[in-house]
C-alpha cells in the first residue's frame, strides 16, 4: 500500500483532495432566467464546431439538478469543490449596469449548499465562456477587456468573498488564447495565427492583474481570501537528453505553455526572454514588420509581478521534444515554439488522443515549480483521466491512473519539499466537453445524457477515491 505515504507526510500533511464543475460544461439553462448567451453559446450553434453537432445547452443541467451533484460530492467526502461562474449568467451583457439577480441566488445557493456540507469552495471567474455581447466589442483582443474583467471579477469579491476564500481569475489562458484565438477549435473559433493569441494571452494577464489588485487593495483586508490564476502545463523532456537541440526545444516548449503565464506574475513581470526572442526572430525571418508580436507590460498599469497568492496548476499530460526544423514557412506560435512533440510509446494513451497518461511528470513539473518560482504554495487545480468509447464503469485504468497521480504527488511533497496544499480531480462529473462534446468522459460519476433525468451513477475510480479521501481524513485526525 504505498499510497498510503501521501497521507503521512509530516510538515507537508496540508494537501487535500478535491474538484470542479464549469458553466458550460456542466450547467446547461444556457437561456434560463435571463442569462445572456456567451461565445460558447454561440460556438456550438455554429454546424461542425463540435463533435456530433453537440452543444451545452443542457449540459448535466448542473443550473436544476444542483442537489444531485451535491450528493455526488457528498458521498465522495470531499472537503473542498472548484466551481466556475458564468460571466453572463451573473451579468448577461457583461457589464455591472445589469446584474440578473437569478443567477446571483443561484451560486449563492450553491455556495451556501457546499459551506453548510463543510465543503470549501474555490470559484473561478472566468472559465473559456465570455458573454457574446463583450465578444461583439472585440472580446480578449480589445484592451478595454480587461477593466471590464476587472468591474466583473470586484462584483463576485462584493458579492461572494464573505464566503469564498480560494479564487482563480482565469482559468487556462493559454487554451483561450491559443485554441480560441489562432487554431479556432474552440470558441470564438478565430483563426489568427501568430498575433492574436498573443494579444489575447497579454490582454487576460493584464485583466487578471487588475483583479488581483482590487482583491488586495479592497477586499483582502476584510475577506483574507487568495487569488490567482490557473496555468495549464504538460511536463516536457527533450527527445534526447543529450542533444542540445533538443534541450533547447524544451526549455522553449516550457517558455511557451508555462512561462508565458508564470513568468511574468512570478517572475520577472515580463514574458520569458526566450519566448521573445524566439517570436522576435521568427518575424525577421519572415520579414513581418509591425513591430514585436509579443506586447509589453506598461509601467502605467498595474504591475503584473507578484498577483498570484498561490501557484495554480493544471496538469494533463507530458511531452518529448525536438526541434520542428523547416518550420519557418508561417507565422504561428508553433513556428515560434519550434518544438515537435514526439510520442513515447511507453506513455499510453488511454482516452482522449493529446492526453498520454504520465503521472510521473506532474512529480518533475511540480519540483520545476518550486526551483523556478521561488517554491510557492501550490494547487493541483486540474488532473484527470479520459474515456472515449465504449464505456466501462467498472474503470480499474482511471483508479490506478489516481492512485499512481496521488503518489507521485506525495513523492513531490515528501521527498522534494514541494510546498502542495491541494489536489482536485477533473472531473466529478462527466461533462460537455468542449469541441468533443459528450463524447469523452472525465467524470468521478457517469451522467447518463440519453437519459431525460440525466441520471449521476458513481464509477468504480469514484469509489476508489472517495476511499483514498476518507484514508486521508483519518491519518489528518489521528
Ligand atoms: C479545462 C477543462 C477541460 C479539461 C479536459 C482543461 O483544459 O480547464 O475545462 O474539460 O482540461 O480537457
Amino acid at each position: 500500500m504505498h499510497h498510503s505515504f501521501f497521507f503521512s507526510t509530516g510538515r507537508h500533511s496540508r494537501a487535500e483532495l478535491h474538484w470542479i464543475t464549469t458553466c458550460i460544461q456542466y450547467q446547461g439553462g444556457w437561456q434560463a432566467d435571463g442569462k445572456g448567451p456567451s461565445i460558447w453559446d454561440t460556438f456550438c450553434h455554429k454546424k461542425g464546431k463540435v463533435f456530433g453537432e453537440q452543444n451545452g445547452d443542457v449540459a448535466c443541467n448542473s443550473y436544476e439538478l444542483w442537489e444531485k451533484d451535491l450528493e455526488c460530492i457528498q458521498l465522495l467526502g470531499l472537503t473542498h469543490y472548484r466551481l466556475s461562474l458564468s460571466w453572463a449568467r451573473l451579468l448577461p451583457d457583461g457589464t455591472t449596469r445589469h446584474v440578473s439577480q437569478k443567477g446571483v441566488q443561484y451560486y449563492n445557493k450553491v455556495i451556501d449548499d457546499l459551506l453548510a456540507c463543510n465543503v470549501s469552495p474555490m470559484v473561478t471567474l472566468y472559465h473559456f465562456d465570455l458573454p457574446q455581447a463583450l465578444q461583439d466589442q472585440g472580446g480578449w483582443k480589445s484592451p478595454s477587456i480587461a477593466t471590464l474583467f476587472d468591474s466583473y471579477a470586484q462584483f463576485c469579491f462584493q458579492t461572494f468573498g464573505d464566503r469564498v476564500k480560494l479564487w482563480i481569475t482565469i482559468n487556462e489562458p493559454y487554451v483561450c488564447a491559443k485554441l480560441g484565438h489562432e487554431d479556432g477549435v474552440h470558441a470564438p473559433g478565430l483563426k489568427e495565427p501568430g498575433i492574436a493569441a498573443y494579444v489575447v494571452g497579454h490582454n487576460m494577464l493584464r485583466a487578471h492583474a487588475m483583479a488581483w489588485h482590487s482583491y488586495n487593495s479592497f477586499y483582502r483586508p476584510k475577506q483574507r481570501g487568495a487569488v490567482s490564476l490557473a496555468i495549464n502545463s504538460d511536463w516536457v523532456e527533450p527527445l534526447h537528453p543529450d542533444c542540445a537541440e533538443d534541450v533547447a526545444a524544451a526549455e522553449r516548449y516550457l517558455a511557451f505553455t508555462l512561462g508565458w503565464f508564470a513568468w511574468p506574475v512570478f517572475v520577472t513581470g515580463d514574458y520569458p526572454e526566450v519566448m521573445r526572442s524566439a517570436i522576435d526572430a521568427q518575424s525577421k525571418k519572415m520579414g513581418y514588420s509591425g513591430g514585436s508580436r509579443l506586447p509589453s507590460f506598461s509601467k502605467d498599469e498595474p504591475a503584473v509581478l507578484g498577483t498570484a497568492d498561490f501557484f495554480a496548476l493544471n496538469y494533463y499530460t507530458s511531452r518529448k521534444v525536438k526541434p520542428r526544423g523547416g518550420c519557418g514557412q508561417v507565422l504561428c506560435v508553433k513556428s515560434d515554439q519550434d518544438a515537435e512533440e514526439v510520442l513515447d510509446p511507453s506513455w499510453p494513451i488511454c482516452g482522449v488522443s493529446w492526453l498520454a497518461v504520465v503521472p510521473h511528470g506532474l512529480r518533475k513539473l511540480l519540483k520545476y515549480i518550486k526551483d523556478t518560482f521561488n517554491n510557492p504554495a501550490v494547487y493541483i487545480t486540474e488532473n484527470g483521466f479520459s474515456q472515449v468509447g465504449p464505456l466501462e464503469i467498472e474503470d480499474d485504468r482511471r483508479s490506478e491512473f489516481y492512485k499512481d497521480t496521488i503518489f507521485e504527488v506525495a513523492k513531490a511533497i515528501g521527498e522534494d519539499g514541494v510546498n502542495v496544499r491541494g489536489y482536485f480531480a477533473w472531473s466529478l462529473l462527466d461533462n460537455f466537453e468542449w469541441a468533443d462534446g459528450f463524447s469523452v468522459r472525465f467524470g468521478l460519476f457517469h451522467v447518463d445524457f440519453s437519459d431525460a433525468k440525466l441520471s449521476r451513477a458513481i464509477y468504480h475510480s469514484g469509489r476508489e477515491y472517495a476511499k483514498i479521501i476518507s484514508k486521508y481524513k483519518s491519518a489528518q485526525s489521528r
